[in-house]
Parts: C-alpha cells; sequence; structure tokens
C-alpha cells in the first residue's frame, strides 16, 4: 500500500536540507495519489511526459480557501498556485494557450540573446565588487554578501530601474517570493506585508513605466512599454506591471539559490571546486549539472484538464498534479548514478528550468549569473571552508535553499 502522505514530509521543514530520501520513496510510484487529492509526478519519464501535455493547466489552478482582496493582480501574489479568480492579468507562468503565447512573445522579443548577453560585463563587475566589499573579512555569508544582491542587481539593470532604488527592489522581491512558496506563512502580519510590498512595487512600476513611454531607454521595460500599432498591438499597463513583477520574482530566488547550492555543492567536493579554479571552461557543464542535483526550483503544481491515463493511474478531471524536477533529476531510470555530483555527466536533461511551453524564459541569463559567480568565487577566496554542513535552510520546500552559507576564508 503507498504512503499517501510522503508529500507532506516533503513540505516539513525539517527535511529541507535532505529531501531526497523521500523522493526516492516518491519514485516507487511514479504518479501517486496524496490523501488531499493531489496527485505527485516524481520519475523522470512521467514528468517529461506531463509537461508537454496539454491537459495540465497553469491556469485554472485548485480553488483556494483564503479570501480575496478585490484586486485579481494582488490576488495573484497572495494566492498565487490556488488562484481562484479567472482574471485576464496573470502573469503568463499562471496563463495558458492562447494568452500565455500571446505573453510570452512580448517578453521573447525583449528578452533577446543580444540583451542578454549584454549583461555578461555588468554581472563581472557586480560579482567583483561585491568580493571586493569582503576583503580583510575571515568569514563571510554568501547569501547576505553575494548571492542575493547580484540577482536583483541584474533584474533591474535588464528592466531599467534606476540603481538609486534596487535596495528597495530587494525588498518587494524578498517578500512577494515569499508570499508565491506554496507553504508560505499566510498569518494577517505576513499577507499584510505582502498587500504592502504588492501596492508599492505596482505604483512604483506604472510610474517607471510612464517614464519609459516618454523617455524610452534601451532597456526591456522601455521595449515592452513601447506603443504598438496596427497588427502589431502592444501590451497593456496592467500586463506590462505583472510581468515586470514576474520577472523580479521570478529571476531573484531562483538565482540566489542556484548560486548558493552551487558553492556549498562545490565545498563539499573539493576536487570539483579545484577543477573549476584551474579551468573556468568547466563552468557551464557544471551548471548543468548543478541544476539536475541541486535544482532550485523542486516543484510546480497544475491541474488536470480532464482524467489523465498515466503510469497505470489515472489522475481525475480537477485533480491538482504536482510536477516533482527534483526527483525527477535523481532518477535512476534516466541517470546513472544519479545522487552522484559529476559535471562531466553526458545528455543531462534535467528539468532545472522546467520544460515546455512554460520552459523558463529567465535561462540564458541563470547561467551567466551563475556562472560568472561561481568562478569568481572559487578564484579569489582563498582556502574557503564551510562553516556549518548542512546550512540553515528557507522554510520554502519549492523554492529551495539554504537561508545563510558561512564560508571562513583566509583572505580574498
Ligand atoms: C519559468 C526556473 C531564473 C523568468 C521557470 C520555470 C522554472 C524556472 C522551473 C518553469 C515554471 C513552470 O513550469 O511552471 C528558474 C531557475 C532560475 C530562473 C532555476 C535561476 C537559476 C529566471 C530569470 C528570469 C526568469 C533570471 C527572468 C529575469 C521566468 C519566467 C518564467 C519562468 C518569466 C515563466 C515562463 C512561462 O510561463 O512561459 N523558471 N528560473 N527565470 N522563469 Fe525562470
Amino acid at each position: 500500500m503507498p504512503d499517501d502522505t510522503l508529500f507532506s514530509e516533503v513540505l516539513d521543514p525539517r527535511n529541507r536540507a535532505d529531501p531526497y530520501p523521500i523522493y526516492k520513496k516518491l519514485r516507487e510510484v511514479p504518479v501517486s495519489r496524496q490523501r488531499d487529492g493531489a496527485y505527485v509526478v516524481s520519475t523522470h519519464a512521467a514528468i517529461r511526459a506531463l509537461l508537454f501535455d496539454p491537459r495540465l493547466s497553469s491556469e485554472d489552478l485548485p480553488p483556494s480557501r483564503r479570501p480575496r482582496t478585490g484586486n485579481p493582480l494582488r490576488d495573484w501574489i497572495l494566492n498565487p498556485i490556488k488562484n481562484r479568480i479567472a482574471t485576464s492579468h496573470r502573469p503568463l507562468i499562471f496563463r495558458d494557450p492562447p494568452d500565455h503565447d500571446t505573453l510570452r512573445e512580448f517578453v521573447m522579443k525583449e528578452f533577446t540573446i543580444h540583451r542578454v548577453n549584454g549583461l555578461h560585463g555588468r554581472v563581472g563587475s557586480l560579482v567583483d565588487d561585491l568580493i571586493e566589499r569582503c576583503r580583510g573579512r575571515d568569514e563571510v555569508c554568501l547569501v547576505e554578501d553575494l548571492s542575493y544582491p547580484l540577482p536583483v542587481a541584474v533584474i533591474c539593470d535588464l528592466l531599467g530601474v534606476p540603481e538609486k532604488d534596487e535596495p528597495q527592489f530587494q525588498k518587494w522581491a524578498t517578500q512577494l517570493a515569499t508570499a508565491l512558496e506554496p507553504d508560505a506563512r499566510h498569518d494577517e502580519a505576513s499577507r499584510h506585508a505582502t498587500v504592502a510590498a504588492f501596492d508599492e512595487i505596482s505604483s512604483y512600476m506604472r510610474k517607471l513605466i510612464r517614464r519609459k513611454r516618454r523617455h524610452p531607454a534601451d532597456d526591456m521595460l522601455s521595449g515592452l512599454a513601447k506603443p504598438g500599432r496596427e497588427g502589431n498591438p502592444s501590451m497593456g499597463d496592467i500586463d506590462l506591471i505583472s510581468t515586470a513583477i514576474l520577472l523580479l520574482v521570478a529571476g531573484h530566488e531562483t538565482t540566489v539559490n542556484l548560486i548558493t547550492n552551487g558553492m556549498l555543492t562545490l565545498l563539499r567536493h573539493p576536487d570539483e571546486l579545484k577543477k573549476l579554479k584551474a579551468d573556468p571552461e568547466r563552468a557551464p557543464r557544471l551548471i548543468e549539472e548543478l541544476l539536475r542535483y541541486e535544482p532550485p526550483v523542486h516543484f510546480r503544481t497544475r491541474k488536470a484538464l480532464g482524467d489523465i491515463k498515466i503510469e497505470g493511474t489515472t489522475i481525475p478531471k480537477g485533480a491538482p498534479v504536482i510536477l516533482l524536477f527534483a526527483a525527477g533529476g535523481r532518477d535512476p531510470a534516466r541517470f546513472s548514478n544519479p545522487n552522484r555530483f559529476f559535471p562531466d555527466r553526458e545528455d543531462n536533461q534535467h528539468f532545472g528550468f522546467g520544460g515546455g511551453l512554460h520552459y523558463c524564459v529567465g535561462a540564458p541569463l541563470a547561467r551567466i549569473e551563475a556562472e560568472v559567480a561561481l568562478v569568481a568565487l572559487c578564484r579569489r577566496l582563498v582556502e574557503p571552508e564551510l562553516m556549518a554542513d548542512p546550512p540553515p535552510y528557507r522554510s520554502g520546500a519549492s523554492l529551495r535553499g539554504p537561508e545563510s552559507l558561512g564560508i571562513r576564508i583566509s583572505g580574498i
């Protein structure tokens, strides 16, 4: 008899440091019904099949018991996966075709390889500056000193948010990303803080968009805010605001986790750290292996739009479906020796950036940030040593990563 409470163990913060043994148990039944009626998909083959199945919706997610606030955008943030309003202003990650595809096209037109590669130099100088600030210290907290400030500065640059507003942006990003966690706290105080952050960032973005329309610059927000022409419409203001907030939220916490998990993994595998230091060309493969071995996003939720028969189980219409990407990444049926961190692995088809329709639009940018940061850290931190293993983790089970990562150094 399969255990139908295993997923609650995944959500239990006591298992955050090492959820992989639970994933192993879950994989014994590739598509398992949990007691609350959700279906957890945990093998590589089943996740892959469902990522490309149009009968799974990102839009029509199961209803929530939490009250509405009357503002659809704010409701999306407060109640992200258990969305209950048929609103037309949710961002693309919570939309199905054809609306998803239209919104994604707007974003992809501006999120060009040219624009992303153009950020390479800026990422390098930000990383150097952040490391330089640690000079003279004998310990650093990687999260506070580098992983956290870097991605928000890069997204601000991408969008065209003035540098002076970055600290405020970082606060908003943190508050909103925390609220997006499926297992986020929803007490009155957290709710209040999230509503405040959401209202402030929305009104800030509204003003910024107006400014970009008057004085367009070479940044993504100016591009997205360009007035449309006949046959070539532009995004409405509300969609623009929700897209900008999505880019900030989706691109922040995730990249923080990739860099922090990356350094943690390298410190646990000193040979790999040495190899990367000697040969930075190894970085791209190493990042792919990290996205498989310690992915920043462990799962995403969908809803079945019809009965779906898969791996001998029928997921009934209306059921929530949890795609457990991180379990797929450790599936021995797909990866030999899956619990070994092995950057030289061939054919590393992980779900670190999802797959199918909603494949991460920020993947090329995230790869650049992680490569530049990890190479610089390995080269510049002298005799780095973990101060605590495992480190303390944040509460999130889906966006999973250390809350802090203390590293003892003997110089930079
Ligand atoms: C979608 C992971 C960085 C923007 C996704 C999805 C994953 C993911 C797993 C799929 C969600 C789903 O299937 O429901 C990551 C990771 C990152 C990262 C691990 C860093 C290491 C970024 C960055 C940006 C970004 C830097 C933008 C600045 C987005 C957007 C989507 C998305 C807009 C939605 C795409 C759609 O619905 O079509 N990301 N992401 N991400 N990501 Fe990322």
